[in-house]
């Protein structure tokens, strides 16, 4: 059964020109309204559970580390030496024994990001300690989840632009999840972030693309549209005979969830957060995943699993159970993500149509363009106008 959530009379179907899925220069655009400016989720506070632990995280040029001090408290900075600019921690993620050691020359700078020594410091001029620490960056747990921000933007705080999902969240107890060492994901794929994003929005393909998918909730499945940045969807499942074994086998394993409320324990519940953050709550475990832009044709897909500390071995089976329907319908969409891209530059393209099942693509578009109104141009502005035109549209907006 789907909610009935009706689009209103006469809505726009559209969707966006052919050319913001390949324009590097709209690319260059993303990075400085979008993606330096609203918050990314960087890990779970459980992935740096001890002094030292660090985990890293990039996008759109800039480098962040998230690393807990001796004082157990955990901060965000730059992930960028002082010096000349090298990483100060090299790796994905890792353990910093007293301090964080540069591996270009040698700076070190203590777990809460200030500086603790200087290699060969008499050849430089007298510096003062406190002016050369990593720089610090704007971080919020919410739910054990930390998220970062480059730069100040539009969005409000995690916990309030989330606030509207509290209840449905607190009873998974996210806060006290521990990382599952199984399906998580990370993937480069050859297509525009927007292309992900699209396909991700919408559960109209779910029918015809994702078999197992469909065997697991069948009609029970709704969208609802994008509503101040962030969004949400339900599969409730279908308890009718499949043929595919691991839908099967994964409803009939799956315990009762007794921590969760009875409409939650046959769900699997998604809420969205603008600009690419999708938390997943299913009775066996917590997924998230997220789509991390590298250029205008090419972005990486990562996805981290996290499990109660104290699982029982029967939610251990459901969860890599629920873990291979979720890989069937990772690789699905790749196939989609990819076709619908590449359309953007034939020769045949006209744009698109969107169904009423559709409208979350479309609301999600109108924050795009509401932060970006340069892609409401059906045709690409002339080369190096695009920011000045894009600024040029928002003034003409606020006049
Ligand atoms: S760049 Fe870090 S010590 Fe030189
Ligand atoms: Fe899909």
């Amino acid at each position: 059964m789907t909610k009935s959530i009706l689009p209103p009379i006469g809505w726009d179907r559209s969707g966006l020109p052919g050319w913001a899925y390949f324009s590097q220069e709209l690319f260059d655009l993303e990075c400085e309204k979008i993606f330096k400016t609203h918050w990314q989720f960087v890990c779970h506070v459980n992935e740096v559970n001890q002094n030292g632990a660090y985990v890293t995280f990039d996008i759109s040029g800039e480098r962040a580390v998230v690393i807990r001090g001796a004082d157990e408290q955990v901060r965000a900075f730059h992930n960028l030496c002082r010096h000349r600019g090298s990483r100060v921690v090299p790796d994905a993620r890792g353990v910093c024994n007293k301090a964080m050691i540069c591996p270009y020359h040698g700076w070190a700078y203590n777990l809460d990001g200030s500086l603790r020594g200087i290699a060969n410091k008499d050849t430089f001029p007298p510096m003062q300690a406190e002016k050369w620490g990593l720089k610090p960056l704007e971080m919020e747990v919410w739910n054990g989840l930390i998220f970062i921000r480059f730069q100040p933007g539009p969005q409000p705080a995690v916990a309030e632009v989330l606030g509207r999902f509290d209840d449905e969240i607190a009873p998974y107890d996210l806060a006290n999840m521990v990382p599952a060492t199984s399906n998580s994901f990370s993937e480069t794929i050859p297509v525009n972030w927007k292309s992900v994003r699209d396909v991700d929005n919408e559960g109209y393909h779910v029918r015809q693309a994702h078999p197992g998918l469909h065997q697991l909730y069948g009609n029970g499945y709704f969208d609802e549209p994008f509503d101040n940045g962030t969004s949400r969807s339900v599969g409730t499942f279908n308890e009718a005979y499949g043929h595919r074994w691991s839908v099967r086998k994964y409803r009939e394993l799956l315990p009762e969830a007794v921590h969760l409320p009875k409409s939650q324990q046959r769900q699997w519940i998604y809420f969205g957060m603008f600009p690419n953050f999708v938390l997943g709550l299913y009775p066996d475990s917590v997924i998230f995943y997220q789509e991390l832009p590298q250029s205008a044709t090419e972005t990486l897909q990562r996805g981290i699993c996290y499990r109660k500390p104290d699982e029982s071995r029967q939610m251990k089976v459901s969860r890599y159970l629920s873990g291979r329907i979720d890989r069937d319908t990772g690789a699905e969409d790749q196939m989609l993500m990819i076709w619908s891209c590449e359309a953007t530059k034939s020769s045949a393209y006209e744009g698109v149509v969107f169904s009423d099942l559709e409208y979350g693509v479309k609301t999600y578009h109108d924050h795009l363009r509401h932060l970006m109104p340069i892609i409401a141009q059906p045709t690409v502005p002339e080369l190096g106008q695009m920011a000045r035109r894009n600024s040029e549209i928002l003034l003409e907006g606020i006049s």
